[in-house]
């Protein structure tokens, strides 16, 4: 741990940092595995297994990806999850999206599903379970990525619901290092999930949360007050609130930001208005992530080279302390840790 970013060079040729930021060893840590479920393997899946479609042809589907708010996505990715059914779909998306991290530099992935996006529609919760860990295993041994599980309640679902599928789940609690919390935000503070999130830490689960996306800073408060995550997933709009970003600094709380989803759930209008410099410049401990990678235009290397193309203040200082966050916030061990930052900086240390 002894390169530093200051001694890293202030500018790379365009083409160069692109390669950079491709090759760099990272972590994704915000990334929906649903939202990795391209339209051609929706297709596929729906042939498979049955299933009829809304959508004539996948070029149709994909046209349908033009969203005005969180909401508005949200409809048409539970419907894009209607095709998963049996084990090997699970399987089958995970390490469809676990072999593209491997091709963009990723060495940790810790994958968010949403078990009651399928429960409710009569799949067993084992059928996805042991699927999605099954390809978390193969991607160790094939891809040399350690891959892990986060299983998130759905908001938008009652605190019952959640403790009711926590328990549903909990006979293949190995599988799975901890909870979070997503869907529609607005109108629903985390303080609704409070007892499942207390009863999730005395089970001695890691526990993250989507807050600050489109709801207010207050909900990032009440996410590590009353929920008390280790993460703030999103947490863009934590710079409405000075003491809030001063409190995130102190403590060092990641933020899991994923600039394309937030261009194009209008969080920013465009990636040139994205605050991921002023969330740096501020000190606060920001990833980059992909969150939905099949419905927001990439995959966690091209969210790192737009929105360094776009944003011409971040520069290879930038993507370090970005590689060396993500890795740092993962939820690995300390030697596991220390061996990936080893990796970064060799790899930064060949620019000097
Ligand atoms: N589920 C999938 N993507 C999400 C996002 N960006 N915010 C909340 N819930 C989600
Ligand atoms: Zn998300």
């Amino acid at each position: 741990m002894k390169l530093l970013p200051q001694t890293l060079p202030e500018t790379l040729p365009r083409l160069q940092l692109h390669a950079l930021l491709r090759r760099m060893p990272k972590a994704e840590l915000h990334v929906h595995i649903e939202g990795s479920l391209e339209p051609e393997l929706i297709f596929a899946l729906a042939q498979r297994n049955g299933v009829a479609l809304a959508y004539p042809d996948v070029a149709a589907l994909r046209a349908a990806y033009a969203f005005s708010d969180l909401q508005s996505f949200l409809d048409i990715y539970y419907a894009g999850a209607g095709v998963l059914l049996h084990e090997a779909d699970f399987h089958d998306m995970a390490w469809a999206y676990l072999q593209r991290a491997a091709a963009d530099g990723v060495l940790r992935a810790e994958i968010f599903f949403d078990p009651q996006t399928h429960t409710a529609r009569g799949v067993p919760i084992d059928t996805v379970i042991t699927g999605l860990a099954r390809a978390c295993r193969r991607a160790q041994a094939e891809l040399g990525v350690s891959a892990v599980l986060i299983l998130c309640f759905l908001r938008h679902l009652s605190e019952e619901e959640a403790l009711a599928t926590l328990e549903q789940a909990l006979p293949w609690r190995e599988h799975f290092i901890g909870v979070g919390l997503d869907s529609s935000e607005r109108g629903r503070p985390p303080g609704k999930f409070a007892r499942v999130f207390a009863r999730c830490r005395a089970l001695g689960f890691h526990l993250v949360a989507h807050a600050g996306e489109e709801g207010p800073p207050a909900y990032i408060h009440d996410a590590l007050d009353i929920l008390r995550v280790e993460r703030i997933d999103h947490g863009v709009r934590c710079l409405e609130d000075p003491g809030l970003v001063q409190r995130l600094a102190a403590a060092r709380v990641p933020l899991t930001v994923c600039p394309f989803s937030n261009v194009k759930l209008r969080v920013f209008d465009t990636l040139a208005q994205h605050n991921l410099p002023a969330l740096l410049d501020a000190g606060l401990c920001a990833t980059v992530n992909s969150d939905d990678p099949a419905y927001f235009g990439g995959y966690i290397a091209d969210n790192f080279v737009q929105t360094f193309d776009a944003l011409p203040q971040l520069g290879p200082s930038q993507a370090y302390a970005l590689a060396r966050n993500s890795l740092e916030a993962s939820f690995a061990t300390a030697a596991e840790k220390a061996a990936w930052v080893a990796r970064l900086d060799s790899c930064f240390a060949e620019l000097n």
